[in-house]
């Protein structure tokens, strides 16, 4: 390959890159998109959310068929699970997803450089692979996305002991299954397995799970998944991990200090976080520095310690989340274009995925009391909303909280059905400075879920109707 001028080229073609790379041609950019792995849609689409969501779509219906049928009259039989069927339906999702970014790739005149890129400066990338050579830029974008962290004392063969891409493949359905970390991957994909019949226990370093959320969420979904089977070893570290014949001995010991235990399990899941990905890339070399967390360190703006090398997505600070990759590359393609756009980080939802579903925005209680700021809660139940009841699914509540002085929505926290849906509309209320009163003076439909919205906004104002 002969070395070719783009005005953009970026390094990863994540929901960050590829978002970025459309954005940039349809602003009228020469865009070139350099991606190591044989498909595009980087971690998101080949071994993270859509496969994650394809198996939990999967198990839900049958735990759905087993136990939740029988009420609504429906006798189903014996019912079988067919592990190779649910593969083969999550890969032709993952496949379907990953050939549309291709697809969108050609329809935009993106051009996608096989192989690995390599910062050589000067504003030039180097890739090593199916189209090896070096091409040139005026802006190179890092968009390297994240890898597993790894757990010191455990080695991850992703057959025994196994990351969420291990957890994502396994052949059989373990008899017990353990795992390390009650954060978004430990819940969802425990969740999977505990689903299609695993003896699942997760083990958490912190006292509570899903640490970063509401506390009074974390209590409450624990509750609810110990209903549905999963165990919880809570303030426990895991110390070592021996893979063998008869399954992998763990031991583990109080996070507080104390003596330790050992406990067996077929298969171990690794997920304790992720950490930006950006070996190999030549950082040093074209002056990029990391922050003291490994993250590529930007200035607000995407810019890099090195002119005219960005980064954005996971690689950087912030959440690790495919939409706010994707919102990071639409501001900085528009920012190339002398655009003067917007990000509100304050406004990035975030879901797990579980069922019944946890859904957040903006502040959690524990965040506005630590900064000392006066609150008001509304609070509504699903036991009370007539659609959850005719759907069996009451588990769960929308919780909003508003600034008392601003009367500003600052926070929302749904456990519920759908509840990946229904955080949309407050999401909308935080970004454009909406108060709860705000919410309820808008029409919901009846019957609906969205009506617990309202009503948890009217709850905060002492004026909830159906409790
Ligand atoms: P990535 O998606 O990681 O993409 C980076 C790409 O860069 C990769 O394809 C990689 O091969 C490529 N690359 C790296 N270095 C080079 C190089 N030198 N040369 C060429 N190519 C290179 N987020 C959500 O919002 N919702 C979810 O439901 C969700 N579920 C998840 C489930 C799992 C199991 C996991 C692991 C993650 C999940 N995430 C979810 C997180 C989400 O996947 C990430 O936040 C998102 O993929 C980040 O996008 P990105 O573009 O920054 O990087
Ligand atoms: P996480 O940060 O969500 O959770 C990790 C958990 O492991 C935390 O609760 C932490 O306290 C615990 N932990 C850390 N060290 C430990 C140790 N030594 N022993 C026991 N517990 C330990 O990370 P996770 O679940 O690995 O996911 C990584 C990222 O991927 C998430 O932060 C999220 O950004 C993204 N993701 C998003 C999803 C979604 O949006 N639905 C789904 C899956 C992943």
């Amino acid at each position: 390959m002969s070395e070719q001028a783009f005005d953009v080229v970026i390094i990863g073609a994540g929901p960050g890159g590829y978002t970025m790379a459309i954005r940039c041609a349809q602003l009228g950019m020469n865009t070139a998109i350099v991606e190591s792995r044989a498909t595009l849609g980087g971690t998101c689409l080949n071994i993270g959310c859509i496969p994650s969501k394809a198996l939990l779509q999967s198990s839900e219906f049958y735990s759905e068929a087993a136990h939740g049928f029988a009420t609504h009259g429906i006798k189903v039989g014996k019912l079988e699970i067919d592990l190779p069927a649910m593969m083969k339906q999550k890969q032709s999702v993952v496949d379907a997803t990953t050939k549309g970014v291709e697809f969108l790739m050609k329809k935009n005149k993106i051009t996608w450089l096989k192989g690995t890129g390599k910062l050589l400066g000067g504003g030039k990338v180097e890739v090593t692979g199916t189209d090896a050579g070096t091409v040139s830029a005026r802006h190179i974008v890092i968009a390297t996305g994240s890898e597993v962290m790894p757990l010191k004392g455990i080695e991850i063969d992703e057959k025994q002991v196994v990351s969420s891409t291990g957890a994502l493949e396994l052949a059989k359905v373990p008899k017990t299954l353990v795992v390390i970390g009650g954060g978004v991957i430990g819940l969802e994909l425990g969740s999977v397995w505990s689903r299609l019949g695993a003896e699942v226990t997760v083990v958490e370093f912190l006292d509570r799970i899903l640490p970063t959320n509401d506390g009074e969420v974390s209590k409450q979904m624990q509750r609810i998944l110990t209903k549905q089977g999963m165990k919880f070893k809570l303030g426990t570290k895991v110390t070592a991990a021996k893979s063998g014949k008869a399954g992998v001995s763990l031991t583990m010991e109080p996070a507080a200090g104390g003596a330790a235990e050992e406990m067996t399990a077929d298969i171990v899941l690794v997920s304790i976080g992720r950490r930006p990905y950006t070996a190999g890339l030549g950082l040093e070399a074209a002056g990029v520095q990391l922050d003291e967390r490994g993250r590529v360190k930007t200035d607000g703006h995407f810019q890099t310690t090195a002119a005219g090398i960005y980064a954005i997505g996971d690689a950087i600070q912030g959440a690790m989340l495919a939409h706010k990759a994707e919102e990071e590359g639409v501001v900085l393609a528009e920012l190339l274009a002398g655009q003067k756009p917007h990000i509100n980080y304050d406004a990035i939802p975030g879901v797990v995925y579980t069922w019944p579903e946890v859904a957040s925005v903006g502040k959690t209680e524990e965040e506005l009391k630590a900064a000392g700021i006066a609150y008001k809660t509304g609070k509504f139940p699903f036991t009370a909303n007539a659609r959850a009841r005719a759907m069996t699914m009451t588990d769960g509540f929308v919780k909003i909280l508003e600034d008392d002085k601003t009367k500003k929505v600052v926070g929302a926290h749904i456990i519920g059905a759908d509840a990946g849906h229904l955080i949309q509309e407050l999401v909308q209320a935080i970004e454009f400075g909406a108060s709860a009163e705000d919410v309820y003076r808008v029409c919901h439909p009846h019957p609906a879920l969205s009506e617990a919205v309202k009503e948890a906004a009217m709850a905060l104002d002492g004026r909830a109707i159906n409790i």
